[in-house]
């Protein structure tokens, strides 16, 4: 509770990321598609809102993507056929208020994926928030690189992300990657090519999904008589650079703000916020998991 309150006081006064396009009130059509079982979405306000939801039936698919940009890929057979709008740089954001009740063994999803989905080869950054009975709830996140996926963390809100909408945003440029919870750095993954070539450098698109999975509950089903669960989904604009092919450096330009100088590294409030997020709300961290701890972990701790 005390921790709570301090991080309350602590971002009260709030810093805030310059707002981009400011069309925050797009409709959910004007960038992104439903991919996959489109019986279980739901549209609210105009399209402002969008529900995902999972219950026994579609529980049974161990993976499903339900919302994913427009024109991206369109499904032939079992192939994916990738077309134009996937990005190379951006701020990409999404509001999310996870599923109530206990939802232990849901898993809800917001992230970019570089396609086609390619295994041993794929980047991705990844928030993935585990369902439980009650707060505290983990946030695990991950940022894979050529199919690495060895570098996972996880946190614990500070919040019960069931009861409001809250903001979830991926910082994506060729200096750094920032994962931030309502503009709070919680993550940091610095573009550093002397230790290697370990930053995701491919055109990624955005995906948002729910699932089940049983090593999010010990081994046991979701307790499905509490469903269906739903998570709801809000904020449809994208801050982001289409990439027109696979090289990406033509997203590095300073054109766009979110490649400016203001995106290099933290500013000093962040840093300091970040300092208290890695003290006291992170629960796991491959750098102190793995040894020896891997090259990348000085510079991102
Ligand atoms: C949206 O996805 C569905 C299912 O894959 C597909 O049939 C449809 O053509 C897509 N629509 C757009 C606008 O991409
Ligand atoms: C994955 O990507 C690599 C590198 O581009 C390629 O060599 C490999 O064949 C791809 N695998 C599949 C299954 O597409
Ligand atoms: C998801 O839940 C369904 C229904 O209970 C179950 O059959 C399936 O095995 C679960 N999938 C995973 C990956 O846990
Ligand atoms: C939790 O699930 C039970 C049983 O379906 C339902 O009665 C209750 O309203 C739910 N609570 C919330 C907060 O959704
Ligand atoms: C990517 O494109 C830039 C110019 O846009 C070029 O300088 C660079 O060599 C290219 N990189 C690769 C790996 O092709």
């Amino acid at each position: 509770m005390f921790q709570a309150y301090y991080m309350i006081v602590l971002f009260g006064f709030a810093f805030s990321l310059p707002n981009m396009s400011g069309a925050e009130h797009v409709p959910f059509e004007l960038n992104y598609n439903i991919t996959y079982s489109s019986h279980h979405t739901q549209f609210l306000n105009q399209h402002e809102e969008i529900v995902l939801s999972i219950d026994k039936h579609s529980g049974s698919l161990i993976y499903f993507i339900l919302l994913e940009i427009h024109l991206h890929v369109n499904k032939c057979g079992n192939t994916f056929t990738t077309s134009l709008r996937r990005y190379g740089s951006g701020l990409f954001g999404i509001r999310l208020k996870l599923p109530s009740n206990d939802t232990g063994g849901i898993i809800t999803t917001f992230y970019l994926i570089s396609l086609p989905n390619n295994d041993t080869h794929r980047d991705e950054v990844d928030f993935e928030f585990l369902g439980n009975k009650q707060p505290p709830y983990t946030l695990s996140t991950n940022v894979i690189s050529n199919g690495n996926l060895h570098r996972e963390q996880q946190i614990s809100l500070w919040f019960d992300p069931t009861t409001y909408f809250h903001l979830y945003q991926i910082l994506w440029n060729q200096h750094q990657l920032v994962l931030f919870v309502d503009e709070i750095p919680i993550r940091v993954f610095k573009n550093d090519p002397s230790i290697g070539p370990i930053f995701p450098t491919k055109p990624m698109e955005i995906q948002g999904t729910i699932w089940n999975a049983t090593w999010a509950k010990h081994g046991s089903l979701p307790d499905w008589s509490l469903g269906p669960f739903k998570a709801y989904y809000q904020g449809f604009d994208i801050d982001g650079c289409p990439a027109t092919n696979l090289n990406t450096t033509e997203c590095h330009d300073y054109k766009y703000a979110w490649n400016g100088e203001y995106y290099k590294s933290l500013n000093q409030v962040q840093e300091h916020a970040y300092e208290i997020v890695k003290r006291y709300y992170l629960k796991y961290n491959y750098c102190t998991a793995t040894h020896p701890s891997p090259p990348e972990c000085k510079i991102n701790n």
